[in-house]
């Protein structure tokens, strides 16, 4: 059988749906980047791992790799922005595993948090077990009170920063960004937005959550200081992520 130049183009252009629908389910959802951030190569004062959107489904194997790709980065502290599980009867496990974590991890809720009904107090012994502090809208000293690290659950508009020191700012929804009442901070991370989870080429991410606002993924300069949106490590909806895989971002700032 001899096949044309025209059907050879033919099936290139048809096999394109069945690669990228193979990349979305297949691929990129257990694919995890590592995105580098130095902010200020002048000051340095602190290399932070982040990730968020855990939505820990019971993937046991996934999340202590995680874990151990984070131990071996060897951050200062590292930084979680909330949905740490998708479902109550997956949240023991998921804080089982990452307190763990060599280093300090530092977080805040995300809707998760709120929908599935998980122990607020469960969730603060895991983080406090790693040396670091689970802070809805609350603070906490780190890195010997270099660091203050203020989280945001509801209430952006009361977190505060503090002078002489490096001062990073945990929430999870990126459009909170707007609502920090003219207050400064040196790094402010989120999540939330999964990146769009599903991305086209031109269009962009079809979809965002609520609260996203222009914020979808990466870093972006805002009035209240530079913010980095994580694309987080799982996934809402189906298990399918397209031209954005998760990532965890090593940031130094
Ligand atoms: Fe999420």
């Amino acid at each position: 059988v001899k096949i044309t130049r025209r059907q050879w183009i033919g099936l290139g252009l048809g096999s394109v749906p069945v690669l990228a629908v193979a990349d979305a389910f297949l691929v990129e959802p257990g694919w995890i980047r590592q995105t580098d951030v130095v902010l200020d190569p002048g000051r340095r004062t602190c290399r932070l791992v982040h990730f968020t959107d855990l939505h820990y489904r019971g993937d046991e194997l996934a999340l202590l790799a995680l874990v151990k790709r984070i131990d071996r980065l060897a951050p200062d502290l590292v930084c979680f922005t909330g949905d740490i599980a998708e479902e109550l009867k997956y949240a023991d496990e998921a804080l089982k595993i990452l307190r763990a974590m060599k280093a300090p991890l530092y977080g805040v809720p995300g809707n998760h948090e709120g929908w599935s009904g998980v122990d607020a107090g469960k969730i603060s012994e895991a983080f406090a077990a790693t040396g670091g502090a689970w802070l809805p809208d609350r603070w906490a000293y780190a890195l010997s009170s270099q660091v203050r690290i203020t989280g945001v659950d509801q209430a952006p508009g009361k977190a505060t920063p503090e002078e002489g020191k490096l001062n990073i700012l945990l929430m999870h929804y990126p459009a909170f960004a707007d609502r920090l009442e003219g207050k400064k901070f040196d790094l402010i991370l989120a999540g939330h937005s999964h990146g769009g989870q599903v991305r086209l080429p031109l269009v962009g991410a079809p979809v965002v959550p609520f609260d996203v606002g222009k914020y979808q993924r990466g870093l972006y300069s805002t009035p209240a200081g530079p913010l980095y949106v994580g694309t987080g490590i799982g996934w809402y909806g189906v298990r399918a992520r397209f031209l954005c895989r998760p990532e965890i971002a090593v940031i130094t700032v």
